[in-house]
C-alpha cells in the first residue's frame, strides 16, 4: 500500500471517529455514530495491516481471532454491566499500549540503540506509565463495579495514603527521566522494568481509596489516560492515526468526566481522593416524619386524575429492569389523554445516558424525554411526580444542606409537584448514603416494592379499570 493511500485512510478513519463522537450527542443519530466508529476502526486496522513493513500476517489473523473470542462475549453483557465492560476495554487498551512501549524499548536497547532518542524514549516512558496504570486501574474499577468478592467496594483508606500514591508515581517519573537521559546505560533496562512495576502498582493504589459507586467517573478518567497512552504510542510508532484517535479518546474521556463531576457538584480531586462512600448516614431533618404509604389502587386513581405526569427514573429503574413496564404505563396514561414526560437528570443511574438508553430500549419516544433544566420550571404545574427508583437526584437537601455529600448538586424539583408517588423497595438511602426528606413530605406517598412489580401492578390496575377520565 502506498504512502498516499495510507495517509488517505488515516484521514478517513479520523473523520469517521470525529463524526462518531458528534453523532453520539443525540439519540436520533447515535446508531449512525456506532456505524461510523466501527467503520473508522475497520479502515484503521486494514490500512495498518497492508503496510509493507507487515510481514507476519499469521500473527495479525491470530490477534483478530483472539479479539473476537474476547470481544463477542463482552458485547453480550446486560446494560447494567456496561460500565465494568467499558473498564475492561480500557484495561485491554492500556495493556496493549504498555506492551507495545515495552517491546519498542527492548528492541531499541538490543537492536537499534540509535533510535532511542530523548524524544522517542520520553514518549515510550509516558506510554508505558499511562498504559500500565490504566491496565491495573481499569481492572480494579471493573472488579469493584462487578462486586468481585476479594476487592472491597468501600473506599480503603489509611493515613498518608495520598503521599504514598504520589510518591509511587513520582518515583516512576523520576526513573523515567533517568532512562530518557541514559537510554542505553547498563542499568537502564532494570530501571525501565522498575517503571513498569511502579505503574502497575500505582493503578491499584489509585483505585482502592475510591468507592464502587464513583467508578463510572473514574472509568471515564481512565478512558482519557488510555487515550493519552495511545497518543504517546502514536509518537513512538510514528503513526498519525494513533495520535489523532488517542487525542479524541483522551479529550472526550476528560470532557465526560468533567461533565459528570459538574452534574454531581464534585471536583476531580474529590472524586479521586475524596474517598466518597465512607460518608456516614446523615439525618437531614431534625424531626422524624412518618412515611405514608399508598395502595396500587389509590396510586392508579391519582394518576388517572392527572393532566401532567412527570416520571423521574433513577438507578432503581435500571436495577429492576422496569423500563418495559414503564412503557406500558406510559401507553395506559397517554391513551387517556394525560401528558406524560420523563425528567432526565444527567447523573441518574450509574453511567452517562443510563436513563436515555433504558427508555429508548423500551421505545419511549425521545420527544417525551426532557432534560432537568427544561422540566424544572414545569414541576409546580405537575399533578403527579412519579419517582421510580430515583433518590439522590430528587433530594431537596442538595439545595441547602451544607456538608451533605450532594450539597450543590442540581436536582429535579420533584418536591414542587402537587403530588409525589415514589417507588422504592425500602427506607434505605441511595448512592450518597443520606436520608431524603422528599419521601416524608406531606404530599408524598410511597409505593414500596420492586419497581418492575409495582409498575406492573399499576398497569394491571389501569388496564382493568374503567379508563374514565
Ligand atoms: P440512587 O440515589 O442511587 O438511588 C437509587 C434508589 O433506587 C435507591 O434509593 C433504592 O432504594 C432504589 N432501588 C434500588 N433497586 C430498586 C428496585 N429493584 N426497585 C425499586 N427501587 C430500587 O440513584 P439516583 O437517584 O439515580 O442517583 C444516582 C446517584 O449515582 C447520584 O448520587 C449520582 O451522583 C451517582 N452517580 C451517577 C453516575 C452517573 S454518570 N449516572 C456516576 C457516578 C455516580 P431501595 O434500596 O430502598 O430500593
Amino acid at each position: 500500500m502506498t504512502y498516499a493511500v495510507a495517509q488517505a485512510a488515516a484521514i478517513l478513519a479520523t473523520a469517521l471517529f470525529i463524526f462518531a463522537l458528534y453523532w453520539m450527542n443525540d439519540p436520533k443519530t447515535a446508531r449512525h455514530a456506532v456505524v461510523a466508529g466501527v467503520t473508522g476502526m475497520l479502515v484503521a486496522v486494514l490500512a495498518t495491516w497492508f503496510q509493507p513493513e507487515i510481514v507476519h500476517h499469521a500473527w495479525i489473523v491470530l490477534a483478530i481471532v483472539a479479539g473476537f473470542v474476547v470481544g463477542v462475549p463482552l458485547s453480550l453483557v446486560p446494560l447494567t454491566a456496561v460500565p465494568q465492560r467499558t473498564a475492561l476495554s480500557h484495561a485491554f487498551g492500556g495493556l496493549a499500549a504498555g506492551l507495545v512501549g515495552t517491546a519498542e524499548y527492548v528492541l531499541g536497547l538490543t537492536e537499534h540503540p540509535a533510535q532511542l532518542t530523548a524524544f522517542r524514549t520520553g514518549a515510550i516512558v509516558a506510554e508505558v506509565i499511562l498504559g500500565f496504570l490504566t491496565f491495573t486501574g481499569s481492572l480494579m474499577a471493573a472488579g469493584k463495579l462487578q462486586e468481585v468478592k476479594w476487592i472491597p467496594q468501600r473506599p480503603v483508606t489509611y493515613p498518608g495514603q495520598n503521599v504514598v500514591n504520589i510518591g509511587v508515581l513520582a518515583l516512576a517519573v523520576a526513573l523515567g527521566a533517568l532512562v530518557v537521559m541514559h537510554p542505553t546505560a547498563s542499568w537502564s533496562g532494570q530501571a525501565f522494568y522498575g517503571i513498569v512495576g511502579l505503574a502497575v502498582l500505582f493503578g491499584v493504589l489509585l483505585i482502592i481509596p475510591i468507592g464502587g459507586a464513583d467508578m463510572p467517573t473514574v472509568i471515564s478518567i481512565l478512558n482519557s489516560y488510555a487515550g493519552l497512552s495511545a497518543v504517546a504510542m502514536g509518537f513512538v510508532l510514528n503513526n498519525k492515526l494513533l495520535v489523532t484517535a488517542g487525542a479524541l479518546d483522551g479529550s472526550s474521556g476528560l470532557i465526560l468526566s468533567i461533565i459528570m463531576c459538574r452534574a454531581m457538584n464534585r471536583s476531580f480531586t474529590n472524586v479521586l481522593f475524596g474517598a466518597f462512600g465512607t460518608v456516614q448516614k446523615v439525618a437531614i431533618s431534625g424531626e422524624q416524619k412518618a412515611w405514608k404509604q399508598e395502595t396500587v389502587e389509590g396510586a392508579a386513581q391519582l394518576l388517572e386524575q392527572a393532566n401532567l405526569v412527570v416520571v423521574i427514573p433513577g438507578y432503581g429503574m435500571a436495577v429492576a429492569q422496569a423500563q418495559h413496564k414503564v412503557r406500558e404505563l406510559y401507553d395506559q396514561l397517554t391513551k387517556r389523554g394525560i401528558t406524560v414526560k420523563f425528567a432526565i437528570h444527567p447523573v441518574a443511574g450509574r453511567m452517562p445516558g443510563h436513563m436515555n438508553v433504558l427508555l429508548a430500549e423500551a421505545n419511549i419516544p425521545y420527544t417525551a424525554l426532557v432534560e432537568m433544566e427544561e422540566i424544572n420550571p414545569d414541576m409546580p404545574q405537575c399533578d403527579v411526580a412519579l419517582v421510580i427508583g430515583a433518590n439522590d437526584v430528587v433530594n431537596p437537601a442538595a439545595r441547602y444542606a451544607k456538608g451533605s455529600p450532594i450539597y450543590g448538586m442540581p436536582i429535579i424539583d420533584a418536591d414542587k409537584a402537587k403530588t409525589v408517588l415514589a417507588i422504592k423497595r425500602s427506607k434505605n438511602p441511595g448512592f450518597a448514603g443520606i436520608d431524603n426528606e422528599l419521601y416524608v413530605q406531606d404530599n408524598t406517598w410511597m409505593l414500596f416494592g420492586d419497581a418492575k412489580a409495582v409498575i406492573g401492578d399499576l398497569v394491571k390496575q389501569l388496564a382493568g379499570g374503567t379508563g374514565l377520565h
